[in-house]
């Protein structure tokens, strides 16, 4: 009897979209144009894992809760492998300085920006980041997230980034969505660190805020915001190698505003990911072949921040594995929704709908290291599940670009 109230079956589906074997960690190249589908479909849920799918025609005969799809699809919950949903308030102000012409770099230089946050950051209780970083948590989930990569960033001392980190594991304990936690110390410099001090601030990274983080176990990851103005390469490569002595990889902002040397440290150092890239050509293609290193574009920071584009599509063509995430944060991307970020890879990016729908999943999921459990539709993953309202097709997805197209939502094999 038990064994059925934990037993979920879905049947008469119309498509089941982004089936993988065991194995396939993540898709180089071409491989990103398939996205392999059954029509007629039944899936089988069993303690919050997919236990069995197939053609309807094999569906077995279950005593369990049954949702009949008939008209929809079934996809992947979305991979958001980049965000930064734990901050305090918003930064409306500075988008009206964008509006009157201000760029991201002049708003920092200005003392605005990141310190903005980590100033409001320092007067928010624990319980309170908590409460609001949980609502936009609830709001990602409904937009078909269901696993994201979270980092710190607006601390920039070693308590309010502990504070930060110590949030983002409650999230972790607390939420049906999957979480990874970074820890981006080195996200700006705080104003004493500013002017000739800023290798301090790289030593306190190292010798106080790692140990401690390590200690409590509190990160997945390390992040270093490697760019003009901000993180040089010989400061990224020292946090590197430090994160690397503790065991953790890292996952790099790059050259977001410059051809910052970012992707190639990236590489160098062995990350996971490297992002934003709004700033690559042929050598950071160059350095990405034959690594482990997923190249991860964020459409929705390029369209909020009006900057360039990633070159993903050009990746691709070489051969290249990409993810797309949100950038969820409340500056450069004050907004968590992954749909709104596969559409703008299609439109502006020129990704397929499947492109970008495999670069939002499976490698989404890579980049945020669970792609043995999560990003596909694979016996004996987690069960995260969207299912679709009755649509035409899998293009229509991207197509439909401030649609919602979500009917329900399935995490860990829980109904939402
Ligand atoms: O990924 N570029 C660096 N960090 C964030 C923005 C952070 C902020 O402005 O609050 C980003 O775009
Ligand atoms: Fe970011």
């Amino acid at each position: 009897m038990l064994k059925n109230k934990i037993m979920l079956l879905i049947k008469n589906i119309k498509k089941l979209v982004g089936i993988l074997p065991r194995n396939k960690l993540r898709l180089c190249g071409e491989e990103m144009s398939v996205i392999e589908t059954l029509d007629n479909a039944y899936i089988v849920v069993n303690k919050g894992l997919v236990a069995d799918f197939g053609e309807m025609k094999n569906c077995p005969a279950l005593n369990c809760k049954t949702i009949d799809a008939s008209g929809k699809m079934v996809f992947p919950a979305f991979c958001d492998s980049h965000s930064h949903i734990v901050y305090a308030g918003s930064r409306e102000g500075e988008f009206l300085d964008k509006i009157n012409g201000l760029s991201y770099e002049e708003i920092a230089k200005r003392g605005g920006g990141i310190l903005n946050s980590a100033k409001l950051l320092h007067q928010t209780s624990e319980q309170e980041l908590y409460n609001q970083a949980v609502k936009r948590l609830k709001m990602v989930a409904g937009f078909g997230t269901g696993s994201m990569e979270i980092k710190s960033g607006y601390g920039l001392n070693t308590a309010d980034e502990l504070k930060m980190l110590r949030v983002i594991r409650r999230l972790k304990e607390t939420s049906d969505v999957e979480i990874r936690a970074t820890f981006l110390g080195a996200h700006a410099f705080a104003k004493e660190y500013k002017n000739g001090r800023e290798n301090e601030y790289v030593e306190l990274i190292c010798a106080e805020m790692l140990p401690k983080i390590v200690e409590e176990n509190l990160a997945d990851f390390v992040d270093v915001f490697c760019d003009r103005g901000f993180f040089t390469v010989e400061q990224t490569a020292k946090i590197l190698e430090t994160a690397k002595k503790y065991g953790l990889r890292g996952k790099i902002h790059a050259n977001e505003l410059d051809f910052s040397g970012g992707v190639q440290v990236g590489v160098k150092y062995n990350a996971l990911s490297v992002d934003h890239l709004e700033n690559s050509g042929e050598n950071e293609i160059a350095a990405l072949k034959n690594s482990d290193t997923m190249p991860t574009g964020l459409p929705c920071c390029s369209f909020f921040s009006n900057l360039p584009y990633a070159p993903l599509k050009q990746m691709i063509n070489s051969g290249l594995s990409v993810a797309i995430a949100t950038d969820f944060n409340p500056g450069s991307t004050p907004s968590g929704n992954m749909k709104f970020a596969l559409s703008l890879a299609c439109i502006k990016m020129r990704l397929t709908p499947a492109q970008a729908i495999n670069a939002a999943t499976i490698n989404g999921a890579y980049a945020m290291g669970i792609s043995q459990t999560h990003g596909s539709i694979t016996v004996e993953k987690v069960a995260n599940l969207l299912i679709t309202n009755k649509i035409p097709s899998i293009e229509y997805i991207p197509y439909s670009y401030t649609e919602n197209i979500i009917d329900k939502i399935i995490l860990k094999g829980k109904i939402l």
